[in-house]
């Protein structure tokens, strides 16, 4: 069988947090390490972030360095992926052209993350076309390195859905040359979408309810010890709930039955500490000490990681001009494909 390739990317639009992170950067790193997949193309993704922050170029610009920093930091290593801007790969552009035609406006307007996205931002009627588009961009993303496997958060099942709808279209029109790519989501569900620390539905930066992988230890202890838990558990021996408790939520998603006995002997499973606090009798305080140590643990070595790359930045941009020259190499052998099926390759 031949081997899988990998897509996915994100968007520098800012520092990246612990929902990304366990929502699929934690999925990703693990991935390199199986030898499935024949290459894995991780993208930044600067020309989706232009589509709304086109007033904003350098934030964007600065923003690709804190992704591709947040990235190594989590692990992903440059020899076994391949780490590569948006923009340095202009393939990406043409195909999207093309791809437009095969999408309706209507189809477009139908996107629900996009339609969440266009109220979040308050475009109302004047949403700029490129953000509309994005969809049919993230298709050429993805197609242009024949991607089996997109690796990412459950908010982008809508842009898998049009990519696969546009494969079809193509193959059917043309010439069956582009792959229909699978979405790979994190197993766990308490990862999926992981809450803000004020309990909101989702963490984001403008709601001031993240913690960045690049938080220091201090700033990641005091996120925790002031996270919204459940508000009529008011003393310890009251009776608490799990439902909608972000500090239980988080727990799921990264404790590990060994925490215990490096942070909390006196329980042995998240299910003896959840019994517990549901009875009465465990007050907050103590849950969330533990929550600070287990993420700790899992973040530490993320966070010196990335300060050890940081320090010399010039490497980083090398690491991704060599990352967008492969990328480009891959693109423009798909790009050259689909310029035949779609009968423009005039001089050949
Ligand atoms: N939409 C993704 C995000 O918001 C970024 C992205 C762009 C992407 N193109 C992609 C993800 C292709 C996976 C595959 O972060």
């Amino acid at each position: 069988m031949p081997k899988k390739i990998i897509l996915t990317g994100d968007r520098p639009s800012g520092k990246l947090h612990i929902g990304h992170y366990v929502g699929s950067l934690r999925q990703r790193v693990a991935l390199q390490a199986t030898g499935e997949y024949a290459q894995i193309f991780i993208m930044i993704a600067d020309v989706q972030a232009l589509t709304d922050n086109f007033a904003d170029p350098e934030k964007v610009r600065q923003s690709v360095t804190e992704v591709a920093l947040d990235y190594l930091g989590a692990g992903l290593d440059p020899d076994k992926v391949t780490i590569f801007i948006q923009s340095q790969v202009p393939e990406l552009t043409e195909l999207t052209t093309y791809y437009m035609n095969l999408v309706t406006v209507a189809r477009l307007e139908r996107n629900p993350t996009v339609k969440a996205e266009i109220k979040q931002k308050k475009f109302d009627t004047n949403i700029p076309a490129g953000f509309l588009c994005y969809p049919v961009s993230q298709a050429a993303d993805i197609t242009a390195f024949k991607a089996t496997t997109v690796p990412v958060g459950e908010d982008q099942k809508p842009m898998l859905e049009q990519t696969r709808e546009i494969v079809r279209r193509f193959n059917e029109i043309y010439t069956p040359v582009l792959v229909e790519p699978d979405i790979l989501l994190a197993a766990n569900k308490s990862c999926l979408r992981l809450p803000g620390t004020d309990g909101k539905a989702k963490m984001s930066k403008s709601l001031g309810n993240c913690i960045y992988l690049s938080d220091d230890a201090e700033a990641v202890q005091k996120k925790v010890m002031s996270m919204y838990t459940d508000p009529t558990h008011i003393r310890a021996s009251d009776p608490g709930h799990l439902d909608g408790n972000t500090v239980f939520t988080y727990l799921d998603a990264f404790c590990r039955p060994e925490h215990f006995a490096r942070y909390l002997a006196d329980y042995v499973s998240l299910d003896e500490l959840k019994d517990h606090y549901q009875r009465g009798g465990l007050g907050d305080v103590k849950v969330k000490k533990f929550l600070a140590a287990v993420l700790e643990e899992e973040l530490a070595p993320i966070r010196q990681r990335r300060a050890e790359y940081a320090k010399d930045i010039p490497q980083i941009y090398a690491m991704l001009k060599q990352g967008s020259l492969e990328a480009r190499e891959a693109a423009a052998q798909t790009l050259s494909e689909v310029r035949q099926a779609m009968h423009i390759n005039y001089w050949e």
